[in-house]
């Protein structure tokens, strides 16, 4: 028995091979362009999203040696916003990514009326540029004649997971998990359906949103002509939920932080939606046989990113993993502090307006120092998370943070973050946790994979990161940290 896990993330599509115990049988990647065309403003080209899913899903299921595969699971970078015509198929715009703050000005205006409690009080959201709802409503006003044809039922909106089972299923199914549309800023969290209030707020017609299933649950069959035959796709979550389920966080207090283009870290609150105070957000953790598990999240927006910049902006490094070897020859006497606010600041700012600064500069800072501070700098975003989770739920701070993502290879980065949290840090043998949670919800669908509670027994702990740094200094390093992006959001 095989199940493919399909992984849409920002800046590649992945595909991996599962057999039934959740065992890697094959990968393949694919990397796409990325359009910024004006600043701030962050595009995909629907057709990259569909061609490099399409042929990573077919080139992983070749390297595994064509089995026959049983199930399929899709999980995929969240809150993008997705148009197209239910007859022709046709994309009416660019994908417009999450990571985008064109919208900034609605969101102001909409928070200066008002109405951010509202919002919040539905959806467990913050009024940010970053969910789809605002970019939704952009889309539709930009683009001539959009709202009438959404109006009359001519348009789709999708996050990228409910395009692609639509272009799957040849156009049949337009639906959705809870944990996608949660990040819509349309979906009433806790009612378990689409607000009318919040869909009038912003301006969005009901008549363009897809279906809301559970995270496990039919969500139609492909084209037979895409893979040979029929398959079923039984398991769909935003990939930040589904790392949190990969990373079998079942039970409530416990947490999980992933390390790619940008950071999120999630934890399981259970079955209470936990207001927070301190400007997390309170979102689906995963929705099984019909009962929501609720998470308080922490969302950084650029982690990974930052070594790309070293790498494609500044041309400092040619591939990712030198950052390492880098920041390790860092002169320690420089204590140079990158706040990497490319893209706004997120959780717990939420400043779409701040931009990036670089601290400490001195005449001998060179690429060490920097990459040195480029990986810090994650690691002071998720104490910055942490710090909040632990005001927000009792008992967030005895957790142990599970980590994955492609950051996780780097130790001293993983040291450093065990240092600056003053907690120890848990990178599991597995590191494809997103893939594998998408695998595991279809699955379990499928009646091939344990119940939650056996799954959770087979995860395997590769090496756990425990805090080195004198009380002292880490006070001392994280002040510093907590000036510097004062400084950012004062400029
Ligand atoms: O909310 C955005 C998130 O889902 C994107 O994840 O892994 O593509 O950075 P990633």
């Amino acid at each position: 028995m095989t199940i493919l896990a399909m992984d849409q993330g920002t800046t590649s599509s992945r595909a991996l091979v599962f057999s039934d115990d959740l065992q890697v049988q094959a990968a393949a990647q694919q990397e796409f362009t990325q359009h910024f065309p004006q600043s701030g403003w962050v595009e995909h080209e629907v057709d990259d999203i569909w061609m490099t899913s399409a042929a990573t899903a077919r080139g992983a299921i070749e390297k595994a040696g064509n089995p026959r595969i049983d199930a399929i699971g899709i999980t995929n970078q969240r809150e993008t916003v997705l148009i197209w015509d239910r007859q022709t198929g046709q994309p009416i715009h660019r994908a417009i990514v999450w990571q985008d703050r064109r919208t900034a000005d609605i969101c102001a205006r909409l928070k200066n009326e008002g109405t951010e409690p509202e919002v919040t009080a539905a959806t467990g959201l913050l009024l940010d540029p970053y969910f789809s709802a605002t970019k939704i409503a952009w889309m539709l006003d930009r683009v001539d004649g959009a709202r009438a044809r959404a109006e009359r039922g001519e348009l789709a909106f999708g996050t990228v997971d409910s395009f692609l089972i639509w272009k799957l299923t040849g156009g049949k199914e337009h639906v959705t998990d809870a944990t996608n549309a949660s990040r819509t800023m349309l979906y009433d969290i806790r009612k378990g359906e689409w607000s009318d209030a919040m869909c009038k707020l912003f301006n969005v017609p009901k008549a363009i949103l897809p279906e809301v299933k559970d995270s496990a649950a039919e969500f139609g069959e492909t084209r037979p002509d895409l893979f040979g035959r029929a398959i079923p796709i039984l398991g769909v979550a935003g990939d930040q939920q589904a790392a949190t389920v990969g990373q079998a966080c079942f039970q409530p207090g416990m947490m999980k932080s992933t390390y790619g283009t940008g950071c999120f870290a999630l934890l399981n609150t259970g079955d209470q939606a936990v207001a927070s105070e301190n400007r997390l957000l309170t979102t689906i953790a995963y929705r099984l046989d019909g009962k929501t598990t609720f998470a308080l999240e922490g969302s950084i927006f650029i982690a990974g990113a930052v070594v790309q910049w070293l790498r494609d902006g500044l041309k400092m490094i040619r591939e990712a993993g030198e950052t390492q070897e880098l920041s390790r020859s860092a002169e320690d006497s420089q204590q140079i502090i990158m706040v990497p606010a490319f893209t706004g600041l997120g959780a717990p700012h939420w400043r779409p307006d701040a931009r990036g600064a670089i601290f400490g500069l001195t005449r001998n800072t060179g690429p060490a120092e920097l990459a040195r501070a480029a990986l810090e700098s994650v690691g002071f975003q998720t104490r910055d998370l942490l710090e909040a989770m632990r005001a927000d739920w009792n008992g967030a701070g005895d957790a142990v943070l599970r980590v994955d993502g492609g950051m996780t290879a780097s130790e001293p980065a993983m040291q450093f973050l065990a240092d600056i949290l003053g907690a120890p840090v848990d990178r599991p043998m597995n590191t494809e946790t997103t893939a594998q949670g998408a695998a595991w919800l279809a699955g379990y669908r499928a009646g091939l994979c344990p119940a939650p509670e056996e799954y959770a027994k087979a995860w395997r702990l590769d090496r756990r990161f425990e805090p080195a740094m004198d009380q002292a200094l880490r006070d001392r390093r994280y002040s510093a940290w907590q000036r510097a992006v004062n400084a950012v959001i004062s400029v």
